[in-house]
């Protein structure tokens, strides 16, 4: 399973603030993170919630530029101690299956990249709904790994440890694209999919970013790939990049409604 599933029982649990904290740093990740905290449409002195804020740096921007209360929620003690650490004050050890929270509380609730890596995101997107009043907004954001693209030679070997990651790696990596309609589902309206493509040139960006590399000595350390296999994906990995023609694609779906 992913790190994130569970960043208290890593090996370096901090280390998965650092991760956190670089994505940060990524113009793509800024973007869409704007746009998702606009899709919350926020009015001063509104209360919001985000669910698996992680270290809470979209939080505190979205805190801080519309004067709105913020509480957020993680199930990690390292990613609840960084965000104190970092003035979010309203901050909570909990499960996104069952927020601490009574109903109608929020104005708003959002989970960026959180549901990917849920035992059961359904119950986690009720919860979302239940904490919000009716007429406030929630937002989902993730990556759908059955978007992925890969410029290796042998395409047949990149689908294959493409799919190992949307597949195994991630609980939930082909989900997004469903986030509409399950909200449809449990009867909000004003439903909107934005897609937002991440695109890789610089694959030490997408390294920074993802580890591609190393998925295919995961597949193989895991059986899902012989070894010989995945030496050829990291030599023809580095081909591409000896060439100056990685390019890596995947697409993240952004995906707001209001409750009813
Ligand atoms: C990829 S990080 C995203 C963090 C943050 N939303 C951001 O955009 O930077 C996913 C976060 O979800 C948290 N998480 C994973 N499972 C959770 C659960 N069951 N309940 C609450 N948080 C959870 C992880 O600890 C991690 O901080």
């Amino acid at each position: 399973m992913h790190g994130f599933t569970d960043v208290d029982r890593q090996s370096a649990p901090d280390s998965w603030v650092g991760v956190l904290d670089r994505l940060a740093e990524e113009p793509f990740y800024q973007a869409y993170q704007q746009r998702v905290r606009e899709l919350l449409r926020p009015a001063p002195g509104r209360r919001y919630v985000e669910v698996g804020a992680g270290t809470g740096a979209s939080a505190a921007h979205l805190r801080d530029e519309n004067s709105v209360s913020v509480a957020t929620v993680d199930h990690a003690r390292t990613m609840a101690a960084a965000m104190k650490a970092r003035g979010l004050a309203q901050c909570v050890v909990a499960d996104a299956h069952q927020l601490p929270f009574l109903a109608d509380t929020f104005d708003g609730a959002w989970a960026d990249r959180t549901l990917q890596h849920l035992a059961d995101p359904h119950t986690a997107i009720k919860e979302l709904i239940r904490v919000v009043r009716p007429g406030g907004r929630i937002v989902l954001a993730d990556p759908d790994y059955d978007t992925q693209v890969l410029d290796i030679a042998d395409q047949s070997l990149a689908r294959r440890v493409l799919r190992f990651r949307a597949d195994v790696l991630l609980r939930n990596g082909t989900l997004a694209h469903q986030h509409a309609g399950l909200l449809a589902v449990q009867g909000l309206v004003d439903v909107t999919v934005e897609p937002r493509t991440l695109l890789v040139r610089n694959p030490a960006a997408v390294d920074n970013v993802l580890g591609l590399r190393s998925w295919a000595a995961t597949a193989a350390q895991r059986g899902a790939l012989d070894p010989a296999e995945a030496r050829a994906f990291e030599d023809q990995f580095d081909e591409v990049v000896d060439a100056n023609r990685f390019t890596y694609a995947v697409t993240f779906f952004l995906t707001a409604a209001t409750v009813t």
